[in-house]
């Protein structure tokens, strides 16, 4: 009992566990460093900053076609982020890089999959397919518990909302020229909402997904030998 009556130093880890206001701000402290520690490096590294290889920015339609994807919600059933384990790979094709996202704002990784990822569907099936399911996902695959999204066939996109989207992008980064924002309403003149919802979805994931099919194009095995008579 004798040390209770000892005064606290000044600099002693007691003088912090007996004082709330003070573990709370050093609490504090210590968590924003940690954080800051991981997070600041990423806006500066390459792998992250960098777009992949042949990497466009979304063209008026495709990026018409993201809006569609945005007011309709479909982030609260698709993630667009494969993660790098082999249960996902397999079914999905090759595992997100942080290169596939410097043009999306704001990405859609999702974090709920009601329905399956959707990073690398471009190029998965025909526009027909994509036409006949988001009128009807039944009709291509019965089990579907997908809503149907018909009025997209006969809702045209506004041509005018094109520039100032494509403004707006290029002010966090993308870099749209004058000319290409001059020419964005005419691209989506008479396009639906359906035509340009399905130009986005075809091009998800592209980016990559053609650039490991040339690689390995180039890389084809000679052809076996004749087996022996
Ligand atoms: C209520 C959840 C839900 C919503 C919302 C939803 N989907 Fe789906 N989606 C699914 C399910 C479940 C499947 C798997 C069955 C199927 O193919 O219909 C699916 C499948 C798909 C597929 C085929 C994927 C593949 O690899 O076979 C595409 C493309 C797709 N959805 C696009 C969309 C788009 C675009 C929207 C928004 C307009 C949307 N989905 C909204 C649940 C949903």
């Amino acid at each position: 009992m004798a040390d209770k009556k000892k005064p606290i130093a000044f600099f002693s880890h007691e003088k912090i566990e007996t004082n709330n206001f003070l573990m709370i701000v050093l609490i504090l402290l210590v968590v924003a460093v940690g954080g800051l520690v991981e997070i600041v490096p990423l806006f500066f590294q390459k792998s992250t900053t960098a777009p992949v290889t042949g990497l466009k920015p979304y063209s008026p339609l495709q990026l018409m076609g993201r809006d569609v994807y945005l007011r309709e919600g479909c982030y609260g059933c698709h993630s667009q982020m494969i993660r790098p384990f082999r249960a996902e790979t397999l079914r999905y094709g090759h595992y997100s890089v942080a290169g596939e996202f410097v043009y999306d704002h704001p990405f859609q990784w999702g974090s709920k999959r009601t329905g399956p990822d959707l990073q690398r569907v471009g190029g998965k099936y025909s526009d027909e397919w994509h036409r006949i399911h988001l009128h009807n996902p039944r009709d291509v695959v019965p089990e579907s518990n997908m809503p149907s999204y018909a009025w997209l066939e006969t809702a045209l996109v506004d041509p005018t909302e094109v520039a100032p989207r494509m403004r707006a992008l290029r002010t966090v980064g993308v870099p749209y020229t004058d000319a290409e924002i001059a020419g964005g309403a005419a691209a989506v003149k008479d396009k639906t909402e359906q035509d340009a919802l399905i130009a986005y979805l075809q091009v998800l994931g592209r980016a990559l997904t053609d650039q490991l099919a040339a690689k390995a194009a180039e890389n084809v095995p000679p052809a076996p030998p004749a087996p022996a008579p």
